[in-house]
């Protein structure tokens, strides 16, 4: 049977998400679903996230078989998303990549998550663009610049998403709280002074919620005007940090990444700057901006092909010496034999992953 396709595994955090995509230069997207962990008061036990995907995991799996119409012998091998996230959740992940790879006998290909939010908005005709990767976990300002992802700017506290949902939380509107935010912003009035923090291209948001916090709990203000100033103070921060590392790079297209992202809000101001720079804005649909497998697949596919292409290019320059610094093929590709090899990398960062598909 040929093996036309790549299975995708998103296991870092509260997302199990699984997708199928073909194995083509321009894949094709079959499936894309998940599972998302959520408890009554938003709290997020590393362990029970574990549990989580151990129980979710092969449901889906059978479901996006199904909904592909394929057979598991028609995969030719698993990408998995085995760094940057939580231990547990993306040790689980790894157990059942492992697991189904070895009983199909195909290989891994573990794949950065942060990376993969990057590579995904290529699906929206972004070329080379900076990245604002807004979601729960992460607040990053990405881009490729001499070789490597880099990160100009980031969060030095909190993600911008927990920001929303642990305020949201305290404010009683349960998780996530971000859609919930957005809403109560469109009827906020009075814009309230929260404290604008930014530094060079990082930002900072505890002190706007100890502002928020006290505020809401001194009942000094309408929960819509808070809503309103929050989304208007830290949206015009990721804005401007945006907009540095453009100016920075000389970078002219902007593409969003996160579930943050999804904030109509937030997409609105990031077309605003890019119009008054002459640059283009690229947002990916929802689906592509939350966690989600296909990205996973969809960086896997890159990395797997662009390796048989340079296994092609050695077999024909038979006697050519590898470079120094390139990864072996089995540091990339990893097959059955050696999974012992393969291991989850929780706190990998973006500048540490070698680009070897560019
Ligand atoms: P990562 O692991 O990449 O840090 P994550 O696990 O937090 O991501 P995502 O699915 O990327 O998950 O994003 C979830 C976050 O997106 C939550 O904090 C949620 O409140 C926020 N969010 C979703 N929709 C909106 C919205 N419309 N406005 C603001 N925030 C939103
Ligand atoms: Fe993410």
């Amino acid at each position: 049977m040929s093996k036309n396709y790549c299975l995708g595994i998103e296991c870092t955090a509260h997302t199990l998400g699984i997708a199928i995509l073909s194995l083509d230069e321009t894949p094709k997207f079959l499936v894309n679903i998940k599972d998302l962990f959520t408890t009554e008061k938003g709290g997020l036990i590393p362990n029970e996230l574990g549990k989580h995907h151990k129980e979710v995991a092969p449901k889906l799996y059978a479901q996006a078989l199904e909904q592909a119409k394929i057979s598991p012998h028609e995969i030719k091998f698993i990408a998995l998303s085995n760094a940057p996230g939580l231990a547990p959740s993306l040790l689980e992940g790894m157990r059942f990549a492992k697991h189904i790879a070895k009983d199909l006998n195909i290989p891994i290909v573990p794949v950065n998550h942060c990376i993969a939010h990057q590579e995904i908005g290529e699906i929206t005709g972004a070329k080379d663009p900076v990245m604002l990767y807004a979601s729960g976990a992460n607040t990053q300002i990405i881009a490729y610049e001499a070789g490597k992802y880099r990160i100009f700017g980031e969060t030095l506290d909190l993600g911008v998403g927990n920001f929303i949902d642990t305020f949201a939380r305290e404010a009683g509107l349960g998780f996530p709280g971000g859609p919930k935010i957005q809403e109560l912003a469109k009827n906020g009035k009075k814009f309230i002074e929260l404290g604008y923090s930014i530094k060079g291209m990082d930002v900072a948001f505890s002190g706007m919620l100890t502002k928020l916090q006290n505020m809401l709990n001194k009942k000094q203000a309408s929960l819509e005007d808070l809503s309103f100033s929050l989304q208007e103070t830290a949206f015009a921060m990721l804005v401007e940090a945006a907009e540095r590392a453009m100016a920075h790079t000389g970078k002219k297209e902007l593409v969003l990444g996160g579930g943050v992202a999804c904030n109509s809000r937030l997409q609105e101001m990031c077309q605003v700057m890019c119009k008054e720079r002459g640059a283009k804005y690229f947002c990916p649909e929802r689906q592509f901006l939350v966690d989600n497998a296909a990205m996973i697949a969809y960086l896997g596919i890159k990395i797997f092909l662009s390796q048989e292409r340079t296994l092609e290019n050695g077999r024909s320059h038979a006697g050519q010496v590898p470079s120094q610094e390139s990864k072996s093929p089995e540091c990339i590709i990893f097959k059955p034999e050696d999974f012992d090899k393969l291991d989850i990398k929780p706190r990998e960062r973006t500048d540490q992953v070698e680009v070897t598909w560019k």
